[in-house]
């Protein structure tokens, strides 16, 4: 049956959501190779509850490959979305039909990978009739830490992922300032390839922070590329090149652990210093970490000292939302969907979709 044309742009709109009190939202996380589904209950100025979060990791499957594949990320996502929702439903103790509002990350992202979560979340607001939100995977990590919180205060946002390290100025839910990003590789892209060059598992980036544990952070003396020009963009690529160069003049046995410390070393240098003289420029109180790098615990204790030397206070999300989730892309989406925005039902994903 062909939908009148009335329904269908009513359908195509999404559901309206007029500042709505509490809801209950259901959002996917599809954007690279983890298949997340999460449902999270909150209000205005509460704090925001976490019914369910459920992961389907790719990691194992990628790994043997040294890195994600596109088609074999999409194709996974579908065989498990379903199963994920239904246990997240179980989980929350809700029933499809209380789903207020549904989300999904549309970009930044592999796209093969974000056309399933999101036409999936579409599918299920269409049917259900209730609006949908289309969410920034950055928006995700980057309000992350302050999921547990009632508010998210003023503060300069570290996001340093696989994808992106990106540096802004947040004002408040939606009221984002670029200050820095990279010119070339994403932090955790150099921590993956480096771990590559040293032999280590896909992803490097837990793997280069367990080798360092036993290895000289000083024994060798990596380039901290931009640390003294007065931007706050970063570049990483001189950093692995220097590595590179470095593991090819070795003969006999690889020193990784004094390779993987010293490599570590320099990012957190790099990430602590052009923060901070980020919260000095801006006047900021307060820095926020987020991402998949921002698990690693060298770097954590790094970002401790050097708030607590300058007298900062420091946000980091709990290590379950530090890497790909969909607890953050749910939380994001809530924020939104109390303020009353919805997405309309025929928008688009955007592989490259910037924040700002
Ligand atoms: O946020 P995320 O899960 O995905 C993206 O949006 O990219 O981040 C994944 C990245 C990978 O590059 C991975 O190597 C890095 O986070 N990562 C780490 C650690 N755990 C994950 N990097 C450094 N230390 C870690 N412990
Ligand atoms: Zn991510």
């Amino acid at each position: 049956m062909i939908a009148s044309r009335g329904f269908f742009s009513r359908v195509l709109a999404g559901g309206s959501a007029k500042n709505p009190r509490v809801a209950l939202l259901l959002a996917i996380e599809s954007s690279c190779d983890e298949t997340a589904v999460a449902i999270v209950r909150g209000e205005p100025g509460q704090r925001t509850e976490v019914l369910a979060s459920e992961i389907n990791s790719q990691i194992a499957l990628h790994r043997e490959h040294g890195g994600v594949v596109p088609e074999l990320a999409s194709r996974n996502h579908s065989l498990h979305l379903r199963g994920l929702v239904e246990m997240a439903l179980l989980d929350a103790g809700v029933r499809m039909a209380e789903i207020d509002a549904f989300a999904a990350t549309t970009g930044p992202g592999l796209a093969s990978s974000l056309l399933i979560g999101s036409t999936a979340a579409k599918g299920m607001a269409c049917a259900a009739k209730r609006p949908f939100l289309g969410i920034n995977h950055l928006e995700g990590h980057l309000l992350s830490p302050f999921l547990d919180q009632t508010s998210v205060p003023p503060h300069v946002a570290l996001i340093v992922s696989g994808g992106h390290t990106l540096l802004l100025d947040v004002d408040g839910p939606g009221c984002y300032r670029k200050l820095g990003g990279t010119r070339d590789d994403a932090a955790g892209e150099a921590y993956d390839k480096v771990g590559k060059m040293l032999g280590l598992a896909y992803p490097g980036g837990p793997e280069i922070e367990k080798a360092a544990r036993a290895g000289d952070p000083q024994a060798y003396d990596f380039p901290r590329s931009m640390l003294h020009e007065p931007h706050l963009d970063f570049s990483f690529s001189g950093l692995k090149t220097a590595v590179l160069y470095t593991l090819q003049k070795q003969t006999g046995e690889l020193p990784v652990a004094d390779l993987a410390a010293s490599f570590q070393q320099a990012v957190i240098e790099i990430l602590v210093r052009k923060t901070l003289r980020a919260a000095e420029l801006t006047g900021r109180r307060r820095v926020a970490l987020s991402g998949g790098v921002s698990l690693n615990q060298a770097l954590r204790a790094a970002f401790q000292q050097a708030a607590d030397r300058a007298g900062l206070e420091i946000s980091v999300a709990t290590p379950a939302l530090c890497t790909d989730n969909a607890a953050m892309i749910a939380f994001a989406a809530l924020l939104r969907h109390l303020a009353g925005e919805s997405s309309p039902l025929d928008g688009d994903i955007h592989p490259n979709l910037p924040l700002v």
